[in-house]
């Protein structure tokens, strides 16, 4: 997600703000800024696009002082331009913060400064932290560690912030929620970053800060304080990496830490959702429930990855919802003549906003006089301009050209679109609703627990990496897996992989089975648990290899299995969440076993931006 740096020290903090902020932009970024305490006045600089543009604009400009905060801007809330991107200001201007994550609860927060009489700039979560410290200052006349302490008691979601103020100037006060922070230990100058690769060129020994924890940071020290205000002792971690491997978080590759970091994304996702009231509010969706009253079917378009999660989502948003889904392929949906209307509700899928084939295929819905919602990771890409309505995914950026953890927050952000649509027709009861919420919200522990199983999954690629063809196959949700787990297996291993419906493989398929042929059952499914196991048998009857996902504890599969992926069990149409992630695991092990780059493979772009 989002680069943080902050520095205080002896020497001028600008160029080291700027050096960390390239350090991070490998992550992806749409807009820089920073923040400077000079003479009792903070003095900020910020803009949208590149580090170099900010750079332009900061020649321009007298920027110094000993006390910075810097910021790269992955867009969550609000688009990405100058007056949205980080460091935000006070109504006073004598406090700055950069954020890295998601206030769930900024509207309300931000409504009651308002009445307050706080005057805000930007559409982004993260102003209303900086005129909240701001309004615990004015009430309670404490210290700024102190009123940043009493604000994360009100801030709801995932956050890192870090918070400097011209009444403080030899300080950086930081807070962690669920995103990560770093404190750089050095022993002349105060440091924080959110990764390590900020913190190098200083130091190598670091304090990641727990949940909860607020520190001060000053030159050459630093204390870390419990949400209670008592002070706690974290420990010191030193550091080996290079910086190509601070990078990688220590991973190899960058796909595989785009797999580690889904249980985050996953709860990213959902964060800000669902209010209090267990209501789903989706807040660039805001067709009245009229309008959706009127939608008497509903067509998914996407390309690739997105179009498997758009698979996955026809069986929700059908028995949810009760309207009849159609799904294309968006490289073939407008050559086909489709029929649409202004009833025809329109779901354009694609994490890059960027993809020709999806864009081209929602202008022509919207032609069509379709209302349409796109669903994408982007802020401020071309499908957000194009679309009516935008559901965003909050994945962060993704750097591995095979998509893994930017499908697992469509399926989470089109499960939550297939509620609301159901919730907002009536077609649902409100109970039932409330169920599947309590078991999304299970899903970030979930997926955490099938990571687990890496090394089981690792065993498994390394006996199969010379495997000449694969076989996926599953039923219902489960199919749309094979076809994303086969997806993945052929774009980074290059090994001939199809995925199947498993009633699908006697009509023909089958006789590809021959000794030895690994197939990859989903056994997952409740519902024709017993039809799978029966597709099971009859490869293994034809001397297949079988790689059988099943529930923890499946002793029926496990008597099938040549190999067995235990994973956790969710209500049926969230399983694809969980079953997703062994088949990344997987197709990212096998690349690695035959010797490639999974992060780069051949002829693939990470956005396809030609028909
Ligand atoms: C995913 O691993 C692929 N690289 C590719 O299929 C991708 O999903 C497809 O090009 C669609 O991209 P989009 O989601 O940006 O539209």
């Amino acid at each position: 997600m989002c680069g943080i740096v902050g520095y205080v020290g002896g020497d001028d903090a600008l160029p080291v703000l700027l050096d960390g902020m390239r350090k991070l932009e490998y992550r992806g970024y749409d807009s820089a800024g920073v923040a400077l305490v000079k003479d009792g006045r903070v003095e900020l600089a910020k803009k949208a696009g590149h580090l170099s543009e900010l750079e332009g604009e900061l020649q321009h400009l007298t920027l110094d002082g000993s006390l910075g905060i810097g910021h790269t801007r992955w867009a969550t809330h609000g688009a990405p331009n100058d007056i949205n991107a980080h460091p935000h200001l006070d109504c006073g201007g004598r406090l700055a913060v950069v954020h890295n994550g998601i206030i769930e609860n900024h509207d309300g927060i931000r409504d009651e400064l308002v009445a307050a009489g706080h005057a805000f700039r930007s559409e982004t979560d993260t102003e209303v932290a900086a005129h909240l410290i701001e309004s615990i200052l004015e009430r309670d006349g404490c210290s700024l560690l102190e009123a940043v302490r009493r604000s994360i008691s009100v801030l709801q979601g995932a956050f890192a912030l870090v918070v400097i103020s011209v009444d403080e100037p030899d300080r950086l006060i930081v807070a962690r929620q669920e995103s990560p922070v770093i404190i750089g230990v050095s022993e002349e100058v105060g440091l924080v970053a959110s990764g390590i690769p900020a913190l190098l060129p200083f130091t190598r020994d670091i304090v990641p800060l727990e949940n909860g924890q607020i520190a001060q940071i000053t030159p050459g020290g630093y204390e870390v304080f419990d949400l209670k205000g008592a002070a706690v002792e974290p420990p010191v971690v030193h550091v080996e990496w290079d910086m190509e491997a601070a990078e990688k978080g220590g991973y190899e590759d960058f796909m595989l830490k785009e797999i580690f970091e889904q249980p985050e994304v996953v709860q990213n996702t959902i964060l800000g959702r669902v209010d209090p009231s267990g209501r789903i509010v989706l807040d660039d969706v805001h067709w009245s429930a009229d309008t959706l009253g009127k939608i008497n079917k509903i067509v998914v378009v996407a390309c690739g990855t997105s179009y498997h999660a758009g698979m996955a989502s026809k069986h929700a948003i059908e028995h949810w919802t009760r309207l009849p889904v159609e799904l294309d392929l968006a490289s073939e949906f407008r050559y086909r003549d489709p029929v649409l209307d202004e009833h025809s509700l329109v779901i354009g899928i694609a994490q890059s906003g960027e993809t020709a084939d999806t864009l081209a295929a929602v202008r022509f819905a919207k032609e069509m006089g379709s209302p349409v919602v796109a669903v994408t990771n982007v802020v401020g890409s071309s499908i957000t301009r194009d679309a009516d309505a935008v559901l965003f995914t909050h994945a962060g950026p993704e750097i591995g050209v095979a998509a893994t953890k930017t499908f697992l927050a469509q399926l989470v952000a089109l499960n939550l679109l297939s509620l609301y649509l159901a919730q907002e027709r009536g077609s649902m009861e409100p109970e039932k609703i409330a169920e599947t919420i309590v078991a999304m919200n299970r899903l970030p522990d979930q997926v955490e627990e099938v990571l687990s199983i890496q090394g089981e999954v690792h065993r498994a690629a390394k006996r199969y990496a010379d495997a000449k063809d694969f076989i996926f196959m599953g039923r219902g949700v489960g199919y749309a897996v094979a076809m994303e787990g086969a997806l993945k297996l052929k774009e980074i291993s290059y090994i001939h992989a199809e995925g199947y419906a498993a009633g699908e493989l006697k009509h023909g398929a089958i006789a590809l089975i021959e000794e030895g042929v690994p197939v990859v059952a989903l056994l997952t499914g409740r519902a024709l648990y017993d039809k799978m196991l029966a597709n099971v048998e009859e490869v293994r009857a034809r001397g297949a290899q079988t790689i059988v996902l099943a529930h923890q504890g499946d002793e029926r599969a496990r008597l099938l299995a040549n190999e067995l992926f235990e994973i956790p069990e969710t209500k049926p149409l969230l399983s694809p969440i969980l079953d997703s992630v062994p088949l990344q695991l997987f197709a990212y092990f096998v690349a690695k076993e035959r010797g490639l780059s999974p992060d780069k493979p051949r002829n693939l772009a990470k956005s396809v931006t030609v028909e």
